[in-house]
């Protein structure tokens, strides 16, 4: 008998099967058992009828805890009114181990509970709805770079500086010398783009973030992509494009999960290139316009952010922020040098800044006197000045954040259910 997983039973009607998985809920009513059986793949459910199995095995079916783990042997029947189509007739039943009184039951548990039980709590729909369409971003990510001639380039996770201001830098001991942990890989994808052209890394980073909100956490997934050659424009094209792509991928190939999670994607089918656009000073002048302060020499808040995106269907790109409030890498814009070649994706419907990248200084003189300007040590960016000795050419790029995409394409108003272990302030178990 073969084994099989839920997903593949459509192909196997009128066979005989082995199904390997946990119970997830059950029904009785006297002479049978309606076995809701998962694997991972999917749940069906499994009709087991007294006669058909032994008394003991029916009778241990029937006392059995949830999230037990079983074997069932049994035929394929098709079945109209299932939501995958097909049923199993139950002929044997082993269970490989009784479970516990598992914690997590139908009834509303608290986030606090959830969060403290999140490994077992990953077993629930929602939570498996929402990695797998984690794991369907993280696939576009990677074939929309792969398909258009970047190459991957992983950047260190042990750094000597930081990347994105000293204020979210986690220390660590690297034998006696001062070590961090990655804020950002880009300043590598920087010196990997002039050796390959168009570059990307994919990996954690860290940001000791000490406030708690719904969009940080201490420890979240990025992809950077860096381009030789490209100016602020270029990236800003890139990044819609990029945008478009993996959303509608997610539309195409996970609508069952969205469907669960009640995502109502008519929003999502408008994000289509081109994206609005903004500079920093046209931004703050709708907000003013919206009452909302605001200052055109000042970073924008979530508030802010808020109100931005939601004056537009599509997502927003806001460009050219005050240079005072950015990193020390950012070119200043030659036609007012107040301002930063830089860019933030803000997502629609108020999911906050998904990207932010822009245009790198190239020039050596500029950049040194930045990071004078930053406090930051000198010593430590020798090998990224290099980059402005030998060759140096205009190039920019961005950073996507996995989680905050992940809870704006499933509509999670929190980043903490986007991970599958979230490390946040006050959080570092499971
Ligand atoms: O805007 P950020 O700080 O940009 C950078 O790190 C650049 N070095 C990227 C680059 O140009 N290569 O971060 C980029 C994105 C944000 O837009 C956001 O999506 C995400 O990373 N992000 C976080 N996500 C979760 N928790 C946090 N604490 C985050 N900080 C940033
Ligand atoms: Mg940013």
């Amino acid at each position: 008998m073969d084994w099989v997983s839920v997903s593949q039973l459509k192909e196997r009607i009128g066979q005989e099967v082995e199904l390997r998985g946990w119970l997830d809920g059950k029904r009785s009513s006297g002479k049978l058992h309606f076995l809701q059986v998962r694997d991972g793949s999917g749940v069906v459910q499994c009709v087991m009828f007294r006669g058909d199995v032994d008394e003991a095995t029916f009778q241990r079916a029937d006392h059995l805890a949830h999230e037990s783990s079983v074997v069932v042997h049994g035929s394929v029947k098709a079945d109209a009114r299932s939501p995958i189509g097909v049923e199993v007739s139950a002929k044997g039943f082993e269970v490989v181990h009784e479970s516990e009184e598992y914690p997590i039951t139908p009834k509303e548990h608290g986030v606090a509970f959830l969060m403290e039980h999140r490994h077992l709590w990953l077993r629930s729909s929602r939570q498996r709805a929402i990695l797998r369409v984690r794991a369907e971003i993280i696939a576009a990510v990677r074939s929309f770079f792969d398909d258009r001639g970047f190459v991957l380039v992983d950047a260190p996770i042990f750094t000597p500086a930081a990347c994105e201001g000293t204020t979210t830098l986690f220390e660590t001991d690297y034998f006696g010398e001062k070590a961090y942990l990655t804020q950002s890989g880009q300043l590598y994808m920087e010196a990997a783009a002039m050796a390959l052209g168009k570059v990307y890394c994919f990996g954690p980073t860290f940001r000791a973030e000490k406030s708690k909100t719904r969009r940080h956490l201490t420890e979240f997934w990025m992809v950077e992509p860096e381009v030789a050659y490209f100016t602020l424009t270029e990236d800003m094209v890139l990044a819609e494009e990029f945008l478009e792509y993996v959303v509608s991928r997610v539309l195409e190939r996970r609508r069952p999960e969205l469907a669960l999670l009640e995502r109502n994607t008519a929003a999502l089918e408008k994000v289509k290139a081109p994206f609005p656009r903004l500079s920093h000073r046209e931004a703050v002048a709708l907000l003013l316009e919206k009452g909302v302060p605001a200052d055109e020499n000042d970073d924008f808040g979530a508030e802010q952010e808020t109100v931005l995106a939601q004056s537009f269907e599509k997502p927003v790109i806001v460009h050219r922020y005050p240079a005072v409030c950015k990193a020390f890498y950012m070119k200043k814009d030659p036609a007012d040098p107040s301002r930063a070649l830089c860019m933030d994706v803000l997502a629609p419907e108020g999911y906050g800044e998904v990207i932010g990248g822009g245009q790198r200084e190239d020039s050596l003189e500029a950049l040194e006197s930045e990071i004078r300007r930053h406090a930051l040590p000198m010593e430590a960016f020798k090998w990224y000045l290099d980059l402005r000795r030998y060759g140096s050419v205009p190039h920019a790029g961005f950073g996507l954040g996995i989680e905050r995409t992940v809870a704006w394409i499933c509509g999670l108003p929190h980043v903490r259910e986007t991970i599958p272990f979230p490390r946040m302030l006050e959080k570092i178990t499971p």
